[in-house]
Order: C-alpha cells, then sequence, then structure tokens
C-alpha cells in the first residue's frame, strides 16, 4: 500500500494521520553539554489511530507516552539528509496525544550556542534558535510543515543570571531546582518555523505602546536609538493592511553570527546587529519583518515551494510602508537594489532555472539551498506589475481582502491564483501570471522602478561623482552607486572609494565597496574584509564576499584560510552556505 498522502515535500507529516492542534514544550537548556533535555507534548485535533510520523532531526528520543503517561511503541527510522530522521508512533485507538521526552544534539542546526566571548557583552553565554524553513524539528519532534499549525504553551529552565525570551506572549517566571524557569504562550496557531526563542544576558527597553527592544545591555542605547520608529511603522502598516493580530511587536538584537538580517519570530522579531549604523539608514529590514506579521505569519506558505507568496508579498508591503513614511523616492531606490538583486541571482542559478520560477518544486531540494533572492524581488515584481494593471487603489483594497481571507490559513500559488481571478478577474491573464510563475526569467513586463535620483544616479553610469554629488548621498544611493560601478573598476576609481567610504561602519556600503575592490583587484582590502568576515555572520554579506573571493586566484586561498579561522563563530547554516561556494 501506499496510502501516504504527503503534505508537504520537506516533512513527514501525512494527511490520513492525527494532527497536531497544540504544542507544550518544556525545556532545561544546558551549556555545558549544549543541549536541551526537554518534553514535547503534542495534542491532537481530534483524538486518533494507526501510525504517526514525527519530523526529528539529530534528537536523541527517551521515550514516548500518551497523555495519560502510557508508553508507546516507536521508531526512529534512518537519517535521510534532507528530511531528518522519521519518528513513527503506533497510536492505539482514541489516542488524544503524545508526549515525547528527548534531549537534542550539541549541533542540532536550529541551534546556535555562542561562547561568551561571542558575544557583545563577552561575560554570559548566548543561544539562539532559527528554524526557518525546515529546523524546528532539530529542536521539538513536531509534523514540520507550515500547513499545520499549533498553538503551543513553553517553558524553559535556563543557568542563574540568564534570561529566556520566545516569540511568544511571557507569562510569567518562576525560580525552581532547575534554575529560573520562563513561562510564555502563543495563542494564536502558527506554523512551526516560526517557533523561536533565546536565551543570553538580555535587557529590554520600551518603544512604545506595544514595543519593547530586547539586547545585551551593551547594545542597547543603540539598538533602542536605531529601532525608534517602530510604533510609526507599525500605525503605518495597519492602515495599509489592517489591525495587527498579534499584540505585541517587540524586537531582539542577535549577536553577530546571526545568519539573516532579520526574521519574523511573532511578537518577538530577531534583527542582526548589522542593522545598528547609527543613522537608521538599514530599518527597511524592520519594516520588512513587520509586513510579515501579516503576509507570512497571518498568510502563510503551505510549503518551501511557494515561499514566494510570503516573501514577494512582504517585500512588497515593505516598500509600502517605506514609502508611506519617508515617501516614494525610498521606495524607488530600495526596487532599484532590489532589481540588481534579482539579476545577479538570475546569473548565480544559470545552472538551475527551475529555482528562478516563483512556484518551484523542490522534492528531494533542502530550501537552504533553494534560498536567493529570486522569490523576494521577482514576487514584488509580479505584484508591482498586477498593481500597475489594476491601478493603486483596487491593489491596495485587494491586499487587504487577500489578508483577511486567508487570515491563520497557509496557502499555495493555486490558491492565490483561484483568488485573484475572482477578486481582479482577468487580470492574470493580462500580465501574463503563467510565465511570472512558472518561467525562469525575468518577464519583459516588469516595471521599472523610475524616481528623480535614481535618473541621477542612472546618467552618472558608474562613474566617478563630483565631490558635490557625493555630499548629498544617502546611504541607499551609495550602495546603489556602487552596485552600478563597471568592474573591474580602474585603479583611480578604487583609490577615491577607499578614501570616500573606506571607512564606513554602514554594512550594506561596506560589503558592496568591498565586493567591487576584490573584482577590481584592489587588494589593499583584504584586512578589511578578513575583519568583516571574522566579527559578522549574516549570509547576505558572508556569501557575496567569500564568492568574489573564490573567484579569483590570488585571493582564494586567502578565503579558505579566513573561512578555517572564523567558521567556528558561524551559524551551522551558514557553514553550509559558504562550503558550497568554497568547495
Ligand atoms: N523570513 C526571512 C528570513 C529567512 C528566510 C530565514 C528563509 C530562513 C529561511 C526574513 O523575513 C527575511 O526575509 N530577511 C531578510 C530581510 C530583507 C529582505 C529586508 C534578510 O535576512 O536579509
Ligand atoms: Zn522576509
Amino acid at each position: 500500500m501506499c496510502g501516504r498522502m504527503r503534505l508537504d515535500p520537506h516533512s513527514y507529516a501525512d494527511s490520513t494521520q492525527p494532527e497536531t492542534a497544540s504544542l507544550a514544550l518544556h525545556a532545561a537548556v544546558d551549556f555545558a553539554t549544549r543541549t536541551l533535555r526537554a518534553t514535547a507534548t503534542l495534542t491532537f485535533r481530534a483524538p486518533g489511530a494507526g501510525p504517526l510520523d514525527l519530523d526529528t532531526r539529530g534528537l536523541t528520543i527517551h521515550g514516548v507516552t500518551d497523555l495519560a503517561g502510557v508508553p508507546l511503541p516507536f521508531t526512529l527510522h534512518p537519517v535521510d539528509p534532507i528530511l531528518g530522521a522519521r519518528l513513527a508512533i503506533q497510536l492505539p485507538p482514541g489516542t488524544a496525544g503524545v508526549t515525547v521526552a528527548y534531549t537534542t544534539s550539541p549541533d542540532a542546526s536550529a541551534l546556535q550556542w555562542l561562547t561568551p566571548a561571542q558575544t557583545a557583552g563577552g561575560k554570559a553565554p548566548f543561544l539562539f534558535s532559527q528554524c526557518q524553513a525546515i529546523h524546528a524539528r532539530s529542536v521539538v519532534p513536531l509534523q514540520d510543515t507550515p500547513r499545520l499549525r499549533i498553538r503551543f504553551e513553553a517553558r524553559i529552565s535556563v543557568p542563574e543570571g540568564l534570561t529566556a525570551v520566545m516569540a511568544a506572549a511571557a507569562v510569567g517566571r518562576s525560580d525552581g531546582p532547575e534554575g529560573p524557569t520562563f513561562a510564555f504562550a502563543m495563542p494564536q496557531p502558527i506554523p512551526p518555523y516560526l517557533l523561536a526563542f533565546a536565551v543570553g544576558d538580555l535587557a529590554s527597553r520600551d518603544l512604545g505602546p506595544r514595543s519593547r527592544v530586547w539586547a545585551e545591555p551593551a547594545q542597547l542605547d543603540a539598538a533602542a536609538w536605531e529601532f525608534a520608529g517602530v510604533e510609526a511603522m507599525i500605525v503605518a502598516a495597519e492602515s495599509l493592511f489592517g489591525p495587527y493580530d498579534w499584540e505585541r511587536f517587540d524586537v531582539l538584537t542577535m549577536p553577530p553570527s546571526f545568519p539573516y538580517g532579520g526574521m519574523e519570530n511573532p511578537r518577538l522579531t530577531f534583527l542582526t546587529p548589522t542593522l545598528l549604523a547609527g543613522d537608521r539608514s538599514l530599518v527597511n529590514v524592520l519594516a520588512h519583518e513587520l509586513a510579515h506579521s501579516w503576509t507570512g505569519n497571518l498568510v502563510t506558505n503551505a510549503n518551501a515551494e511557494h515561499f514566494w507568496l510570503n516573501e514577494g508579498f512582504t517585500v512588497y508591503a515593505e516598500r509600502r510602508i517605506l514609502e508611506a513614511l519617508e515617501g516614494a523616492e525610498l521606495g524607488a531606490m530600495h526596487a532599484a537594489l532590489g532589481r540588481n538583486a534579482l539579476e545577479s541571482e538570475v546569473r548565480r542559478f544559470a545552472a538551475t532555472p527551475g529555482l528562478v520560477r516563483l512556484r518551484t518544486h523542490l522534492d528531494g531540494i533542502d530550501p537552504d539551498d533553494a534560498f536567493s533572492q529570486i522569490p523576494y524581488e521577482k514576487g514584488y515584481l509580479f505584484l508591482r506589475t498586477l498593481e500597475e494593471d489594476v491601478g493603486r487603489p483596487a491593489f491596495s483594497a485587494f491586499l487587504r481582502r487577500y489578508i483577511r481571507h486567508f487570515a491563520f490559513r497557509s496557502i499555495t500559488t493555486e490558491d492565490f491564483v483561484a483568488f485573484v481571478e475572482a477578486e481582479l478577474p482577468g487580470a492574470l491573464e493580462r500580465v501574463g501570471a503563467a510565465e511570472w510563475l512558472h518561467g525562469e526569467g525575468i518577464p519583459a513586463n516588469a516595471p521599472r522602478a523610475r524616481s528623480e535620483r535614481l535618473l541621477a544616479l542612472e546618467a552618472l553610469g558608474g562613474a566617478v561623482p563630483t565631490d558635490a554629488q557625493a555630499a548629498e548621498w544617502t546611504p541607499t544611493e551609495w550602495t546603489l552607486y556602487l552596485d552600478s560601478v563597471p568592474r573591474p573598476a580602474s585603479p583611480e576609481t578604487c583609490a577615491w572609494l577607499q578614501a570616500r567610504i573606506g571607512g564606513s561602519e554602514n554594512y550594506e556600503i561596506v560589503v558592496s565597496w568591498l565586493k567591487l575592490a576584490i573584482a577590481s583587484g584592489h587588494l589593499d582590502v583584504l584586512p578589511r574584509v578578513e575583519t568583516v568576515l571574522t566579527r559578522v555572520g549574516r549570509m547576505k554579506y558572508l556569501r557575496p564576499l567569500y564568492a568574489a573571493l573564490a573567484a579569483r586566484a590570488d585571493t582564494v586561498e586567502f578565503a579558505r584560510r579566513v573561512y578555517a579561522s572564523a567558521k567556528e563563530g558561524y551559524h551551522p547554516i551558514a557553514r553550509q552556505g559558504i562550503e558550497g561556494i568554497l568547495g
């Protein structure tokens, strides 16, 4: 018999089996062994019987019981390199749920354990989780697919002196024999990839009526200043997309090894400390993660094959927020940066054009390997094309209806298509949606961002600007300019740039400059490259720098040496990505 009905190419979850409705997670954090010792109780939507397949990765299973504590037979199957190990449990008739007792592995793919030296404060260790796309299974045995949304409660015990925060409502703290225990609850149903917590020496400060920022004490002032505009962003977003459904929007400033710019964990967005530029020029990432509160966390991709529904909509929403707060120029400049990123990703994926589609087919493909800017920026352009077709007022109204209609549901591209057909009749046909969704390039009707400042940059064509021109540029314009300089740049251009922005602390500018310098053979920058690669673990910066170094015979050995010494500090996902580049 082959009765298994896949819900998701990246999960053993089976549509014929009981569905988890809620999770109770009780975990003790042990920095000495780098493990969580935990129990996870899964309660089903309705009592069930027969086989139950859970996703796990690297878990040591101590035992499985039903909700009354009666042991249940189970088998932990051999490891699949992408999916992990299937935990098959046999349920007697009428089983309402299961409790699994287990220990995580020291190299759980969702967890990064940092020594005190790898933190800003240097005194306390730090632990954080990053579950998207399919890493929750390395922390909790569960049905790890966004198709199955769960409510949860959690209790996390930590060593004395440390604080646990979680993407959930904080409901209390107690002190027991296991150390301080922090309790949390998530009353809204979420996809498992949004489970998130962090443990460390953390302090917080209020930013607004429903927001506070968490950070290591050494970074709290800088973070509070950088993100001070958060309430204005929430207000702007609510007027665009409808009421904010998650009560609080707190943010956590992560250690430098956090592999992403931000992660939209509900009620507690995680943000890279590379956003702390001191000029609020990188808060588009904050707008982006906030926007996920509607597009992604309310309306969720059914699985990684529909990731563009999360990210394309969110980039569109991010730019609408920026535009509402800062004006159309900034939105246009970000759209132009996005276009550059998209074109370079299409080149990077030349050998795997299937990944240039919006709607992808990922059977046998690790979502971390499929990750790129394509779902973000091609998805954004597709939505902009639809917007141009029906006009902004109609598109804005459509977006609000889409969000309300699918709120707290996990949907496919096909669900999206059916909804657009009903709500904006004829629009998909007119914009050539099939080519957008299933084609392997950038359709010719993709709109181009237009603004005066962009025109001025284009007119320059990558030539060295006058000092008067350059003095007027915002950090975003600098980044756009650096992208536009033809490579290799001449030694004179490199010398001018080195003098002008070589000392910048804005990572977008720094990394764009270093990429250009390496590609131009201006190797005086290598010490700075090494500093960046050693201090920061954000993949958006690591990946292009390592790729630029690996592309040259005179820097590839340098890249290998830096990687060998820096990799201890990188997140497991970042290591996987860079090893792919360095071969
Ligand atoms: N959800 C993503 C991060 C992510 C995606 C983590 C896939 C794991 C798997 C987050 O919202 C994101 O897109 N972050 C961007 C921000 C940018 C687009 C403004 C990033 O990290 O750079
Ligand atoms: Zn995102």
